[in-house]
């Protein structure tokens, strides 16, 4: 039987490998069939990805992406063995909640260079002739990219420069066979989610999630949408944004 979502013989590279939907992502792209590149910075947690993954051909490589002048070696590394990248996945991410009189300008540049800066440097060196020849980026963004909620001042920001970025940046790599999406889940159970509650406390978040139609979402969830827009069963899509938020936004 064909698989659309099938991935055989395709080359990805997730950061946020080591946590939650990067994680997820790494592991269903893998079970579909391709080699998997890991990124994010703790050793341990992304050994603990690989661990999961079926197949082979797998790197883990752990790096701070907050390293913007050194991203290229990601890649450098990562097609070292004359292997070039079929897809991209941008899971990394920080959720920042803060009201917009405390937000330090250090606390601005920390969070735009995870969620984003680092997300253009990636699509950058993705796009290069020596890491690929055509493929699929796919960036995790946010239902926080359209919709704001209190302290969310930052974060949505981040998502929302994401998705304005990613509709012109997918204009700019027709011509080289890339096509360029996000997916925007909405609040879904990972340890960002667990972090959120320390922040705002159990009852608000839990408000929070009721107010999503399917209820609380899980990484495997969004790993499915992400390895839908990799694959060739996504051809036609580029430029846009694929909600997976339980239907909250359709309120
Ligand atoms: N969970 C939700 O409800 C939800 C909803 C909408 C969107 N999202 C988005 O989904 C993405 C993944 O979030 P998650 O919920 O899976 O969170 P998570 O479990 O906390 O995972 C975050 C990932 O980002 C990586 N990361 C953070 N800072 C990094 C850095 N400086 N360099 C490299 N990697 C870094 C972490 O790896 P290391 O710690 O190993 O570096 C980790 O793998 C984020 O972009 C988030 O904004 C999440």
């Amino acid at each position: 039987m064909v698989n659309p979502m099938d991935l055989s013989g395709r080359r990805v590279l997730v950061t946020g490998a080591s946590s939650g939907i990067g994680k997820a992502c790494a592991i269903l792209v893998a079970e579909l069939g391709a080699s998997v590149v890991l990124v994010g910075r703790n050793k341990e947690r992304l050994d603990e990805t690989f661990a999961q993954l079926e197949g082979d051909g797998h790197l883990s490589v752990p790096f701070d992406l907050t390293v913007l002048d050194e991203i290229k070696s990601v890649f450098v590394e990562a097609c070292s063995n004359g292997l070039k990248l079929d897809g991209l996945v941008h899971a990394a991410g920080i959720l920042p909640l803060l009201p917009i009189q405390a937000i330090t300008q250090k606390q601005i540049v920390q969070a735009m260079s995870i969620n984003y800066f680092s997300f253009l440097l990636l699509a950058k060196f993705f796009s290069k002739k020596p890491f690929s020849n055509s493929g699929s980026i796919v960036a995790v963004s946010s239902v926080a990219s359209v919709k704001g909620w209190e302290s969310g001042t930052l974060y949505c920001g981040t998502k929302g420069a994401l998705d304005s970025s990613i509709r012109a940046m997918a204009l700019d790599l027709t011509t080289k066979k890339i096509r360029v999406n996000s997916v925007l889940p909405s609040y879904i159970q990972t340890p960002m989610l667990d972090d959120t509650a320390l922040i705002i406390g159990d009852d608000a978040l839990r408000s929070r999630i009721l107010k999503q139609p399917l209820g609380l979402g899980y990484p495997e969830d969004v790993a499915n949408a992400v390895a839908f827009l990799l694959s060739d069963a996504a051809r036609f899509i580029t430029g846009t944004q694929l909600v997976v938020d339980g239907g909250y936004l359709a309120q």
